[in-house]
């Protein structure tokens, strides 16, 4: 039976963030420079928003580069940005087509004059667009947004604009790059790496997290219906017994 036909269109989650890990490997593998395995992971990119699209999930994060990533050699950092800024004129039509909107969370001042006008484009030309929405986390830090969040709060009360009784879980959240998008129920990380590497911190409280061996580049459909199926089998308990939760199936907090 195809896979698809055993997830339940009714428990799709709202919003699936994903770590997109192991490019560099996936290359290593097969003598490769790096930077093959990034191109190669386009492929994947492609097909899981496409697939996201189709199957009617509302938000897809992707961590394509961390602000740590500054960090690595020069010629890597310089290919991926180039990368970039060619994907995005390479794939706007199709975006357009599919009905996706593009969004960026990061520090976007950050990234190179290129880049920003490019995105700065693909977000105008989607903007009206109603279906998925395409959260690109470039050079993110989920510890900077945290501390971003923090100042323009600050800032607000020492305008006198908001009192720090005033300061709630709406207030802070709204100061997030991620204002105004629900939080991921699903986050996915590729090529078996058990850790969060400074994403989402706040956002991902109570995702239920899904870890795969496979590579980035390797990464397709059915790997996605994989781990929404897995999703599926879980039970979400949101700090409140089993037996609760059986008889308030579909409570949320
Ligand atoms: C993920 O793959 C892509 C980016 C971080 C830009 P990596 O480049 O981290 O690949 P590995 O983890 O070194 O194999
Ligand atoms: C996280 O992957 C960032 C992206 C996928 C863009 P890394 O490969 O940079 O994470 P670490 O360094 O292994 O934790
Ligand atoms: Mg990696």
């Amino acid at each position: 039976m195809d896979m698809l036909e055993l997830i339940d269109r009714s428990k799709l989650p709202k919003h699936v963030a994903i770590i997109m890990d192991g490019n560099g490997r996936w290359a290593k593998e097969r003598g490769q420079d790096r930077v093959y395995g990034h191109h190669e992971g386009v492929v994947s990119v492609r097909e899981i928003v496409n697939t996201s699209a189709e199957i009617g999930i509302q938000y897809l994060t992707l961590y394509a580069f961390s602000a740590e990533n500054w960090n690595r050699p020069k010629a890597e950092v310089d290919a991926l940005m180039e990368l970039l800024v060619n994907t995005i004129r390479k794939e706007i039509e199709e975006l357009k087509k599919n009905n996706v909107r593009l969004h960026i969370i990061g520090d976007f001042a950050s990234l190179p004059e290129i880049c920003q006008k490019e995105l700065n484009e693909a977000m105008q030309m989607t903007a009206s667009n109603t279906g998925l929405n395409l959260i690109l986390a470039l050079s993110y830090s989920s510890r900077q947004e945290i501390v971003f969040a923090a100042k323009k709060i600050a800032e607000k009360v020492a305008l006198g604009e908001l009192k720090p009784e005033e300061i709630n879980y709406e207030v802070f959240e709204n100061s997030l790059y991620t204002a105004g998008f629900p939080d991921p129920e699903l986050m996915i990380r590729t090529s078996g790496e058990y850790r969060i590497s400074n994403y989402l911190l706040y956002q991902l409280a109570y995702a239920e997290l899904y870890f795969t061996n496979v590579h980035w580049p390797d990464f397709r459909k059915n790997n996605l219906y994989e781990a929404l199926l897995n999703y599926q089998q879980r039970e979400r308990r949101f700090g409140k017994t089993s037996e609760q939760i059986q008889t308030t199936p579909h409570q949320h907090v």
